[in-house]
Parts: structure tokens; sequence; C-alpha cells
């Protein structure tokens, strides 16, 4: 296949999340899980990467390694650590990450939800609460000051892993749990996503768009949805089918209308006549135990365009956690080429950011390492792995992989 020149425009970058690499989130949801007693949670995540700190030396690796886009995302739990009280500092705080990336020519993508609320939110009945959608609209409009230069808004990320999770974290009856858990596909990998929570973010999506569209009209906003790219083996078609539809396409058909879409891919699920199948071997696998299978991102924005119609699409996350960084740069170097395939077809894609900038806090431990730059646990120097100058390469030859 010919080469694919990337158009004027075209975003290479990489992605983070603030409690993933910030450090210290003490007012979050996800603090507040790690330290319960007899949580189930192996490791906190402590200082993380202090990128709460150390922000302009993710920066300066970004566009030291010739990369042009970052995605982080803004902690609510700092913006409005009591209900009703907004921290302008912390305000003010992301304000300088935005300004720091466009001063040294990097583009900023800003995800406002990334897996965590403050607690106060979630004692007050989280994303199930009738006033869920109205509290995220008011903390979005506490930003929209500094999230003018921004182009790219991503408002929630993975809203069905998200609503995934509120089946462990919704505060709810025994007979709602029952009542969720009906719709689990038998022996799929993943619970069905909690339609309470499901509802609660869906509608605070569409109220951070209206505001975000009076109030920065210049942006381009939409969400990011995880991709299991789902296959079936003779049999195994009608578990697909359904596991796909809830555990995705629902969540993918309320994007359709936003300014974007964004894909997250990372491996894929195989279901038989008894569940999911897998024959990789096990030394063969990732750090999160997932198939090593780059075409992943291609079949991920294949089926994306496929559910939402032509929209454009951004590729907020695809990456491996592997210790090997030769293997890093295969998996991608492979994953950009399915990703040629698909523009090649015209599929509207506007951009790749790697998962993840810096080796982060896997929900629950540091040993996963996705990033293609590491830190040192003591001084937090950041050091780049030949991945993050490959990719950069790629940033800068505007052409990817064939
Ligand atoms: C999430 C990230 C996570 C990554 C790898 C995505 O689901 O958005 O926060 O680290 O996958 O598991």
């Amino acid at each position: 296949m010919a080469e694919v020149i990337l158009p004027d425009g075209f975003l290479i970058g990489a992605s983070t999340s603030a409690h993933q690499t910030e450090g210290g989130n003490v007012n979050s949801t996800w603090w507040m899980f790690e330290h319960r007693p007899g949580t189930p949670i192996a490791e906190s995540s402590g200082d993380a990467a202090d990128s709460w700190h150390r922000w302009p030396d993710d920066l300066d690796l970004v566009a030291e390694v010739g990369l042009n886009a970052y995605r982080f995302s803004i902690e609510w739990a700092r913006i409005e650590p009591a209900r009703d009280e907004i921290s302008h500092a912390a305000v003010l705080h992301y304000g300088r990450i935005i300004d720091g990336a466009r001063e040294r020519g990097i583009e900023p993508i800003v995800t406002l939800h990334h897996f965590t609320e403050p607690r106060w939110f979630w004692e007050a009945g989280g994303w199930a609460a009738a006033d869920a959608a109205e509290r995220f609209a008011r903390y979005v409009a506490a930003l929209t000051p500094i999230l003018q230069p921004v182009r790219w808004i991503v408002t929630i990320n993975e809203p069905n892993m998200a609503a995934m999770m509120g089946r462990v974290s919704r505060r709810a009856s025994s007979e709602d749990r029952a009542e969720e858990a009906k719709r689990d596909v038998p022996g799929a990998p993943l619970p069905a996503p909690d339609r309470p929570t499901a509802a609660g973010l869906t509608a605070a999506h569409r109220a951070a768009r209206e505001v975000l569209g009076e109030l920065v009209p210049s942006a381009l906003t939409g969400w990011s949805i995880a991709n299991q790219v789902v296959q079936a083996v003779p049999g195994g078609e009608e578990a697909a089918a359904r596991f796909t539809e809830v555990i995705e396409d629902e969540l993918l058909r309320e994007s359709v209308g936003d300014d974007f879409v964004g894909v997250q891919s990372y491996t894929r699920t195989v279901f038989g006549p008894s569940g999911p199948v897998r024959d990789d071997p096990e030394e063969t696998r990732t750090l999160m135990g997932w198939e090593y299978w780059p075409d992943a991102l291609e079949q991920a924005v294949r089926h994306t365009h496929d559910v939402v119609g032509p929209m454009a699409i951004l590729v907020t996350e695809n990456g491996i956690a592997t210790g090997d960084d030769t293997r890093r740069i295969a998996y991608t170097s492979s994953a950009l080429a399915g990703l040629g395939r698909a523009m090649a077809d015209g599929i509207d894609v506007r951009g790749y950011l790697h998962w993840s900038l810096l080796d982060n806090y896997e929900w629950g431990s540091y040993r996963p390492t996705f990033g293609l730059a590491s830190w040192d646990p003591e001084t937090f120097d950041r050091s780049p792995k030949p991945s993050a100058n490959w990719l950069g390469g790629i940033a800068k030859g505007r052409r990817l992989p064939s």
C-alpha cells in the first residue's frame, strides 16, 4: 500500500490524565477508593509522576522529541474541592499548562473528566444524582476563561468504561445491582456499563457541550469511547454482537452530532461458542495481560466510522504496556500502518495521540508501563525512551509507516 502522507494540521502527540500523573489528588474519588480500609486496590497513586509540579518538563519533553500535540486532563476535585467552592488558583494552574503548550507550538487537547470526581460529588450520589449534569456543567463553566485558546475538548473520557466502573462504585441497592447484572453477556471479560451512571454521564456530556458551545464557541467538542474490537469465531457471533452493543455502541451512537469522536483502542476480544477465546501464548501478552494485536486500532476506527457515520475522528489513546521499548515501537508502527489504511479509505482521522507520554498510575498499579518516557521515583526527572524520539520523527516526517 502507498505511504500515507499526513495532511497539514494532523496531530501526532501523546496523552496523559490528571490522576495518573499529577500525584496527591487527595480530594478525588479514586484517592478515597485507594485508601479505604480493606481496599482491593494494590497500590495508591501517591506522588504519581508529580506532573502537578513537573508539567513544564512534560511539555518540554513533548516539544523536544518533535510531537505536536499533548492531551491531558483537568482534575475536577482540584477545581471544586468542596461543593460550590471554586479554586481560582487551580483554574489558573491549568491555564498555565494550556498557555505553556501553545508557547511551545504544541496543540493542547483538554479532557474535562478522566475517571475521577470530587469526593463530595460521589457522596451526593455521583452520576446517578438528579443534579449530576448540572453540577458538571457548573464545573465546566468555571473553566471557560482558560479554555479560550483550546481547539479540542474531550468532555468525558471513556463514558462506557466509567459507567462500567459505576457498577462497583455507585451506591445502589442489591435489587438495583441484580437488575443491572441482567445485561451482562455470559463469560464476557467486562460487566455491562451501569445504566444510571451512563445516563448521568450522557446528560453531563450534553450539558457541557451546551456550555462550551456558548462560552468557548471556537472549540471542537466530543467525548472518547473505549473500543474493545469485538470479533467472533463460528458460534460466537451472537454473544459478540450483544457485547459490542452494551459495551460500546450504545454510547458510541450518542456521539452523533458532536464535533468529533475520540477513539481509544489497545487490543481485541474474540468470542467463541462458549465465551471469549484466545490462543495467544502467555509470554506474548502485554503487561496488562492483553493480546498483542496492533491491528486493533484500524478495526476500532473502522467500527467507529460504521456506527457514527462520516464524522471527524481523533485517536485519543492507543499504546502498549511493555518493559521492552522495541516492542512499543513495533506495536505502534503496525497500529499506525493500520490507521493509514483506514485513512486511505476516506475515514476522516484528524490525529493520533499515543497512550501515554509517561509511565503512570495504571488504576491500581505502577507495574504496567505505557510510557514513551520513564521518570525517577525520587527526583521525578524524566527520561525519554527511544520510542518517544521515534514517534516524534513520524510527526516531523509527516508520513505514516506503511
Ligand atoms: C484509559 C487510561 C488507561 C488506559 C490503559 C484507557 O482505558 O483512558 O486511563 O490508563 O486505557 O488501560
